[in-house]
């Protein structure tokens, strides 16, 4: 059994990051999207691994490497033109061969893991297995009907009027036969090569393919608000411990991860909460669900249910809430009269300052 993850994509609804970054290594919880990705296959028992990459992919294979830090072995496979979740099937034809394999959105984060979908894969012996998971808003997704039996009878790509609220995730289970209907498709109204048409070709052509109900906490994290939300549920699971230094008047409220070289000093620290390593924190609330990055400074913040990544810094800024902010991203009061907002801030950022 192989994992074929997919970390290419442009990541148009996560920009200004995705200019400067792969959607896939935002960081969520202190960690890489795409880490969760890796270690939630590694714990369902998979090690070979193919990962689809933009471009030469230099930031993914920076980030991961051969993969042994994972214990996985790590193919990448360059996809010059995203062209769609089959396209992603047809390049990785060489490296599956003629193995069953999981396809994995590397932007998708699973608590709880796949191991039970797995087995419902392994058990039942369909030509394809998804797993799905009810949702609000299912025209959001790719959408699949069900028969009692947990058979798939019929697939749309988010469509208008759903025929169900059951929205394919993430991950998806496949035999050999996936690759003969990839050949037999044509590209959609998008120019995209569908992998719910080719789903929908194996239903059409008598194959048997089945829906696991996923039950557990899912995340597709393409927006903001999704990747903030997914932070906060994984911080509910976050194990304390201190490897830095923390002063005596600081006070320190429920989970808080520290990491190694941390100075933390009259501050109050309300977790769940993570603070990297390197980071200064001084005269500054971190409030609950918050993830804050290496090497970050701050000085008489606060922050709360946001996310910071590595190197960013606030100073005499307290009311930060629900917040992305990104890489040696500097936040400190104008220095202009106090009706004037000076701004220095790249392409599709979103700034909310007070009318
Ligand atoms: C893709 C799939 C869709 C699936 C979704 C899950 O959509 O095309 O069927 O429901 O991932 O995250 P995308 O996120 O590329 O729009």
């Amino acid at each position: 059994m192989k994992a074929l993850v997919l970390a290419g994509g442009a990541g148009t609804r996560l920009r200004p990051f995705s200019y400067s970054t792969p959607k896939q290594l935002v960081p969520v919880a202190n960690k890489p999207v795409l880490f969760h990705c890796l270690e939630t296959l590694r714990a369902a028992g998979i090690d070979e691994v193919g990962i689809i990459v933009s471009g030469s992919g230099a930031a993914v294979r920076t980030a991961v490497g051969d993969g042994a830090r994972f214990g996985l072995d790590i193919t990448y496979i360059p996809q010059e033109e995203p062209r769609g979740l089959a396209q992603c099937v047809t390049l990785a034809q060489p490296f599956l061969k003629d193995d069953d394999f999981v396809m994995y959105l590397g932007d998708n984060v699973f608590v709880g893991g796949i191991q039970e979908s797995l087995q419902a894969f392994r058990e039942n012996g369909a030509a394809a297995e998804l797993v799905v998971s009810k949702v609000a808003d299912p025209s959001a997704y790719g959408v699949v009907e069900v028969d009692p039996e947990g058979r798939v009878t019929g697939l749309q790509e988010k469509p208008v009027r759903p025929a169900s609220d059951l929205a394919v995730t993430g991950v998806y289970f496949f035999t050999p036969l996936i690759h003969e209907a990839v050949a037999g498709i044509r590209p959609s109204w998008r120019n995209e090569w569908e992998i719910t048409d080719a789903i929908q070709w194996l239903v059409t052509h008598g194959h048997p393919v089945r829906a696991h109900a996923f039950t557990g906490y899912w995340k597709d994290t393409g927006t903001v608000p999704d990747l903030l939300e997914c932070n906060r549920v994984l911080l509910e699971d976050v194990v304390p411990g201190n490897e830095g230094v923390v002063d005596n008047v600081t006070e320190i409220v429920g989970p808080v991860v520290i990491g190694p070289g941390a100075r933390v000093e009259r501050s109050r620290i309300v977790g769940p909460a993570i603070i990297g390593a390197g980071c200064t924190i001084e005269d500054s609330y971190i409030g609950p669900y918050t993830s804050i990055g290496s090497g970050v400074r701050l000085g008489n913040a606060g922050v709360e249910a946001s996310i910071l990544m590595d190197r960013a810094s606030v100073h005499d800024v307290r009311s930060i809430e629900a917040s992305l902010i990104g890489r040696s991203v500097d936040v400190r009061p104008s220095t202009v009269p106090a009706t004037a907002h000076r701004l220095v801030v790249g392409d599709d950022s979103k700034v909310e300052v007070p009318a």
